[in-house]
């Protein structure tokens, strides 16, 4: 059967204080009442048989949530801790059967156009029935380096570069042929665990050891702790020979910082004033005197006033207040 194995580990902590460990951003309902998780479940559901959800102890409550108002059969996996996307996606790939064709996706990106993304997943789907390791590829539009970069022709797959420097990833935006990875994927489960094995054999046997001692899908945490972490892009997209891609038609957004939720909402219509300046988060009047690209985040117990350029050192803030406790 086809699976939907739905990725949602993360805390998403460049979005703080929008996303929290006991909120992360792929839960909260910012777009016309609906969440990005809601809408992956969704712009899937018609396209698969079955849903796998790989979060964790803090956040399955909040995905079940949503899975119990779906028509689709799911199946939870809890991870005790994260290991990283290798880990996290052997272990749907060992509750599934070998034949199956797995479907993988972050659980917070927008996409549009759905007659795009409804081919792309088909084309894909019969790239997976002939044993190969599909990757979607986004056209890029600037030198990116959060990003894997495929070098291609046509679906062949020249070269897997998971995050250039800035440097090399103006260097590959000018030669013209490379896409950016989506981080979605389809393969049949088996192809993908093989391919795990003689890559990174001990990432194999502990998962696979991790998964076996499973509890309701609920994993031990001794036994993750075992499983090095490590990214499925760099232990097995940089590496296979069975790659493939799709180079998608539609529009896609990884709404990773505030930079692209900005430009993202920007693009909907959400009031930027004429300095560039905007307001998320509250209907309370804001104004901005003598300042340029600044973003206002307001929640009802924390705000935070950051200049859009350095969207991606809120992390840090997210970091230090962890350690604070
Ligand atoms: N369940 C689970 N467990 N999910 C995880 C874990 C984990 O340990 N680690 C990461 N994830 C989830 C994240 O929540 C996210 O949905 C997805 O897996 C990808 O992880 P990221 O941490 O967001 O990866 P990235 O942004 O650095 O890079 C990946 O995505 C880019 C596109 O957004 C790569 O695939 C890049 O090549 C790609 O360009
Ligand atoms: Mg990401």
């Amino acid at each position: 059967s086809i699976i939907h194995v739905i990725l949602t580990g993360g805390v998403g902590s460049r979005l703080w204080p929008l996303s929290r460990k006991s909120q992360p951003k792929q839960y909260l309902e910012l777009f016309e009442g609906k969440s990005l998780f809601e809408m992956t479940v969704a712009r899937n559901s018609h396209l698969v048989n079955q849903v796998m959800v790989v979060g964790n102890i803090d956040n399955c409550h909040l995905s079940r949530k949503v899975l119990e108002k779906s028509q689709t059969p799911y199946i939870d996996i809890v991870e005790a801790t994260p290991r990283n996307t290798a880990a996290a996606i052997a272990f749907a790939a060992f509750a599934a059967q070998p034949e199956d064709i797995l479907i993988v996706t972050p659980s917070d990106h927008i996409i549009d156009e759905m007659e795009a993304y409804t081919s792309a997943i088909a084309e894909a789907i019969a790239k997976a029935k002939d044993n190969y390791i599909v990757t979607f590829g986004i056209v890029p539009t600037k030198p990116e380096t959060g990003f894997g970069y495929i070098e291609h022709k046509e679906d062949t797959v020249l070269a897997f570069r998971e995050k250039p420097n800035k440097a090399t990833a103006i260097d590959f935006i000018s030669r013209g042929n490379f896409l950016w990875n989506s981080g979605m994927f389809c393969f049949k489960a088996g192809v993908l665990l093989d391919e795990l094995k003689a890559f990174e054999p001990e990432v194999y046997a502990k998962a696979q050891q991790a998964w076996e001692a499973n509890q309701n899908g609920r994993l031990d945490f001794d036994l993750s702790m075992a499983i090095p972490s490590i990214s499925i892009d760099y232990a097995v997209m940089e590496r296979s020979k069975k790659i493939k891609v799709v180079a998608s038609q539609f529009a896609w957004s990884d709404l990773g910082s505030f930079e692209s939720v900005y430009d993202y909402l920007a693009a909907q219509g959400h009031p930027v004033d004429a300095q560039g300046n905007m307001v998320i988060g509250t209907d309370v009047f804001s104004t901005f005197i003598g300042m340029k690209n600044t973003i206002f985040v307001a929640t009802p117990d924390a705000n935070l006033i950051l200049q859009k350029e350095q969207s991606q050192d809120v992390k840090y803030i997210y970091n230090e207040l962890e350690r604070q406790g």
